[in-house]
């Protein structure tokens, strides 16, 4: 099967987009990763679950928090990890993603976590897989980013009952966000409906069914979460990023500007964060925030995924 999604969770073949994936699957990633989490400051619990699978990690971009969470999340269920130094593996030599691929897959390895710049490359990784080989997308582009949007909807969860009544306003670099598309598919499978989207025009989306506006305040007024993005200046053009503080004025995130959503609105941000530029520090380290919460759920959420994929 080469598809990206199958029916049921336990015959799903690649994660590469969560467009299209069952609402069963999804939450059945959901409910496993909550089995598997365990909160900041207990005792990681060590399983067997994936004895004598090898995980391997592609990364072509850089990356923290999905790189670490994939290797901890592999290794806490028992599995072997490779993760390729790129700067130092013969991709430097020019070597392409595929055939990078093809020599490591014929290592007899199970699952490619992979990130790339260009928009494309895991389904093609995952249509040369061989049967038994899974693919994940840690970042496509400015296309997907599943496993965060999974991470994103997973600790909504755990803040708010249901997700048909929420208001998600999303605010700043929509545009060349993967990590918006990916929570935006969550978010409307599980049943949202309220998603608003602010930022300067240029950076807005036209793909994303929602309300937009120009003027943050619009979109932040009455929310029940609030999502800051970065902005991604790897992928604009030379030039078109405005000016730091006058960004923030407009549509940074300070402790006036949330007070416009409710009470008890919680703020996320997928990271890495521009403080002073997309988010001020006091709303980022602030009792609202859960954006270390979204770090210590990316794990879980990891685990689940490669547990479902892998365990046969
Ligand atoms: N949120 C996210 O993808 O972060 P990294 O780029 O550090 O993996």
């Amino acid at each position: 099967m080469t598809g990206t999604h199958a029916e049921q969770p336990q015959r799903l073949q690649h994660l590469l987009t969560l467009a299209g994936l069952p609402q069963s699957t999804l939450v059945g990633l959901l409910e496993r990763a909550a089995d598997l989490r365990v909160p900041p400051g207990e005792p990681v619990r060590q399983h067997d679950l994936l004895g004598g699978k090898t995980v391997v990690n592609l990364f072509f971009e850089p990356s923290t928090r999905t790189r670490a969470s994939f290797e901890l999340a592999a290794r806490r269920l028992g599995a072997e990890v490779l993760t390729l130094d790129m700067a130092f593996s013969s991709t430097a030599k020019g070597e392409s993603p595929l055939d990078t691929f093809y020599t490591l897959q014929a290592m007899n390895t199970d699952l490619f976590v992979v990130r790339h710049r260009e928009p494309g490359v895991p389904q093609t990784l995952a249509q040369h897989a061989l049967p038994q080989v899974h693919v994940v997308s840690a970042g496509e582009a400015h296309v997907s980013h599943p496993t965060q949007g999974l991470l994103d909807v997973f600790t909504i969860r755990q803040h708010k009952k249901n997700f048909d009544g929420l208001a998600v306003a999303i605010i700043g670099d929509i545009r060349y966000s993967r990590v918006a598309r990916s929570a935006v598919q969550a978010l409307r499978m599980l049943g949202t409906r309220d998603i608003r989207y602010a930022g300067p025009a240029e950076l807005l989306p036209e793909d994303l069914e929602g309300e937009r506006f120009t003027n943050p305040d619009k979109a932040i007024a009455g929310a029940d979460v609030v999502m800051m993005l970065r902005i991604q200046k790897e992928r604009m053009q030379a030039g078109l990023f405005p000016d730091e503080h006058d960004y923030f004025r407009r549509y940074g995130l300070d402790a006036a500007r949330l007070k416009l959503a409710k009470r008890d609105a919680i703020v996320m941000h997928p990271g890495p964060m521009n403080r002073g530029v997309e988010i001020a520090p006091e709303v980022a380290d602030g009792p609202q925030s859960v954006i270390r919460e979204q770090v210590t759920n990316g794990v879980a959420v990891r685990m689940a995924v490669l547990a479902t994929l892998l365990q046969r």
